[in-house]
């Protein structure tokens, strides 16, 4: 199952540079599930040659109003018709001024005038172009249209200028899409998060940790964002990128994860405990590295870490927590105990051997209402579950007090 499967999205293609970009983004999106149909622009065709998309898409690509490929000669209508989205990447300063006053000059422009699906433009401009009035007063007026502007970014441009105007990257762009078709359902939602493994240091080059990837907690992260939450993201040590939209807090050790959660959760509507935090570490970090003693083994003394999830569970003000339990054996029996021990309305387990490390994994949902499994999908499906229910609960929980 992927994110983008059963969408069919209209790519049009202008003249710009970043028009090359736009093929690696046919291939992302080609491999989120999504059916490609690329309708260029003659300059467009410039940079990119039609066969390069029709390559990566595995469909003809549309330029000409005039084509007889439809026999009824209608592809402007047709094209938009089946369409779930009509995104345009690289979207001129000219394509911009185009939509914005309703020209119909050619196939892609008098698609946009006849489409009954949304459309989403990604601009790609020199930084002069871009801040030019005649462009600000357009892109003002396609906002007020309800079409979705994807960017600028800031950055070094094909001209050698710095500034903005540079199209977004094809991977945030696929981002921004996914996150497009998702229900809004945190809007307006503060969500406090913890991610990964926590280090203890016991000298300057060991310490105590565990295998956590963080894979779960990023892309619950992810999921919270898209749904429309402002996503605050406390992490562990991990090689993962910070999703789109998802504000990262860098920590090591528990207690820094603590106190970095304990300073935001107050402002929070949902907090949730993904992070496999360490929980007992060295009494004492020693300053230089420990040397070996011919025969003796050093012996560590440990102190118990918070366990910040609780911590945060029984505030005077607690905002709805949820728990994971990552086990190995007798997972409905250990969930629920951490369930309630923890008194949390809502707790997320699984077998560690179906999830810890992959990009898959196997949940069921434990809450007051009993056990709900959710079938097995990558972790970025098995999280928009997650957040489905999450929202559900909060919803009851709001409406009782
Ligand atoms: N948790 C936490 N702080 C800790 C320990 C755990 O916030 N110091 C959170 C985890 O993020 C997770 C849940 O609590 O959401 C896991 O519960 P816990 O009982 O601590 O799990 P284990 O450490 O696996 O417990 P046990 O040793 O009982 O299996």
């Amino acid at each position: 199952m992927t994110e983008l499967a059963g969408k069919r999205i209209v790519l049009g293609v202008t003249g710009g540079i970043a028009a090359y970009k736009a093929a690696e983004l046919v291939r992302l999106l080609g491999k989120a599930g999504a059916e490609v149909h690329v309708v260029m622009t003659e300059n467009g065709a410039r940079f990119v040659t039609p066969l390069t998309f029709q390559a990566l898409s595995g469909h003809p690509v549309w330029l000409d109003p005039w084509d007889d490929r439809r026999a009824n000669n209608m592809s402007h209508i047709d094209l938009s018709r089946s369409a779930d989205a009509l995104l345009i990447v690289p979207a001129s300063a000219n394509t911009l001024a185009k939509l914005a006053n309703g020209i119909a000059d050619d196939l892609l422009s008098t698609l946009c005038l006849a489409r009954d699906c949304p459309l989403l433009v990604a601009p790609a401009m020199n930084r002069q172009m871009w801040h030019n009035p005649a462009t600000q007063r357009n892109v003002a007026q396609l906002r007020a249209d309800g079409i979705e502007i994807l960017g600028p970014d800031s950055g070094s441009q094909a001209c050698g200028e710095v500034g903005e105007g540079r199209m977004m990257e094809p991977e945030a762009i696929r981002e921004a899409l996914i996150g497009f078709f998702q229900p809004k359902l945190l809007a307006g939602k503060t969500v406090v998060m913890t991610a990964g493994p926590t280090y203890e240091p016991i000298d300057p080059v060991r310490g105590i940790t565990n295998i956590s990837s963080g894979k779960m907690g990023y892309a619950l992260a992810r999921a919270c964002a898209q749904a429309g939450a402002r996503v605050q993201l406390v992490s562990g040590p991990v090689a993962l990128e910070v999703p789109h939209g998802v504000e990262c807090i860098s920590v090591h050790t528990a207690q820094e994860m603590y106190q970095a959660v304990m300073q935001r959760v107050g402002a929070a509507q949902v907090f949730i405990g993904v992070a496999a935090v360490a929980d007992f570490r060295p009494r004492q970090s020693a300053e230089n590295k420990i040397k070996k003693t011919a025969g003796q083994a050093p012996v560590i003394e440990l102190d118990l870490n918070p366990d910040i999830l609780a911590e945060v569970a029984s505030l005077p003000a607690a905002p709805f927590c949820v728990g994971f339990a990552a086990e190995s054996q007798d997972l409905d029996s250990y969930a629920e105990q951490k369930r309630s021990r923890k008194r949390l309305p809502l707790v997320v387990g699984n077998l560690v051997q179906d999830g810890m490390g992959g990009d898959e994994n196997t949940v069921i949902l434990y809450d007051d209402a009993g056990r709900h499994p959710l079938p097995r999908a990558p972790k970025s499906i098995v999280s928009q579950g997650i957040v489905a229910h999450l929202a559900t609960l909060l919803a009851q929980d709001e409406a009782k007090h």
